[in-house]
């Protein structure tokens, strides 16, 4: 197995779920840039080198998890596909390509039966999103999905993260400075603006929520609208979300279908306090939902809000639990590891 991008926030995460759920491994190979050749990780207990990427980093390796930037991701992976590795993409360099699919194992992972070579692995918060809509899809159908995220930094990678950490220290003494390009603090702010904007004025962070909700749930015509929001959170991104469905649904109803649906924990008692909360959320496995409740003026209408840890089931455990199903592993194996 390869692990591209094995220094960073997600690629890190990666190597430590690969470990929790001890999936079998023969050679690891972990790369990334140049910048970190002399670097080493430690994996299983053992210390090993970090190598910059070249053609040569493919040969042999059955498995590879990309977690780079899009552009890294372009370029590698074709060359590592051409070489007979199957290659499991975070960045959304081949997401919208027809022929590629793109898979929350629980909400579509008949789409690995066929063994792609090349599969990507969703938006962060697309992922929770998608599990929460998936049981009320098949139990009543959905019209409408009307979306606002509250993302957390490590969302924006390790630099990203380190900007927040520096703005915290700062803006405890006075205003946190401004990032780089004038653009506004990461602490004690919040941000409506993640990835850039597009012509429609949405930003392609909201853009990859629409397009790849209708693509996982193989609902193309799904109407769908996104703000995303960029919060002085370290880990784990919140969705307030708001449904129309084709029938009325009970906020007990939709408890009960995502209670019976793999990987959501309902955690809905306000009376006691009890909600999702990404600090809660963190270093956690499950998508949680709660604040459940019906719309006031439509009865077909629903509101809840949702929870997962960005760096695991938002990218590295997604992305670990396609590799598992793509090696034609038992759940068993998966399940003896470190499901938190
Ligand atoms: N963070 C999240 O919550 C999240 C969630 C879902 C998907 N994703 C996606 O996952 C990918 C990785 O995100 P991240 O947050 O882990 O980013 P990150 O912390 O910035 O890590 C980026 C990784 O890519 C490597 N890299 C950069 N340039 C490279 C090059 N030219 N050749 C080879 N490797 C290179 C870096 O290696 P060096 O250390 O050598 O620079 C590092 O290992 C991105 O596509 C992101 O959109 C992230």
């Amino acid at each position: 197995m390869a692990v591209l991008g094995a220094t960073g926030l997600v690629g890190r995460t990666a190597l430590a779920i690969l470990e929790e759920r001890r999936f079998p491994i023969g050679e690891l190979r972990l790369l990334a840039s140049d910048r970190s050749a002399s670097r080493t990780l430690t994996f299983s207990g053992r210390s090993h080198a970090v190598t910059p990427v070249v053609a040569e980093s493919f040969a042999g390796i059955d498995l590879a998890l990309f977690t780079c930037a899009n552009d890294v991701s372009a370029v590698w992976a074709p060359i590592a596909v051409e070489q007979g590795t199957r290659v499991v993409d975070n960045s959304s360099a081949f997401r919208y390509h027809d022929d590629v699919p793109l898979v929350v194992p629980e909400v579509n992972g008949e789409r690995l039966d066929a063994r792609p070579r090349l599969v990507a692995n969703p938006n962060c918060s697309t992922i929770a999103i998608v599990m929460a809509l998936a049981p009320l899809e098949r139990a009543a159908g959905l019209e409408r999905v009307q979306v606002t995220t509250y993302q957390s930094v490590s969302g924006g990678g390790s630099e990203a993260l380190e900007q927040l950490e520096q703005g915290v220290r700062e803006g405890l003494d006075g205003d946190p400075p401004p990032r780089a390009g004038g653009l506004p603090a990461f602490a004690f702010n919040v941000v409506p603006q993640i990835d850039r904007f597009e012509d429609n004025g949405y930003t392609r962070e909201e853009m990859k929520i629409v397009w790849e909700t209708r693509k996982i749930l193989d609902r193309p015509d799904l109407a769908v609208t996104a703000t995303a929001v960029r919060v002085p959170v370290r880990v784990g991104h919140g969705a307030a979300v708001h449904v129309t469905l084709r029938r009325p649904m009970s906020p007990a109803e939709a408890r009960e279908r995502w209670t019976g649906f793999p990987g959501i924990e309902v955690v809905d008692e306000p009376a006691r306090g009890r909600f999702p909360t990404p600090l809660a959320g963190a270093g956690r496995d499950t998508v949680f939902i709660g604040r459940a409740r019906g719309d006031l003026d439509d009865a077909r209408g629903l509101l809840f809000f949702v929870v997962s840890d960005n760096l695991r089931k938002g990218a590295a455990t997604n992305a670990v639990q396609i590799a598992e199903r793509l090696a034609g592993l038992a759940a068993p194996l998966a399940r003896a590891g470190g499901e938190r």
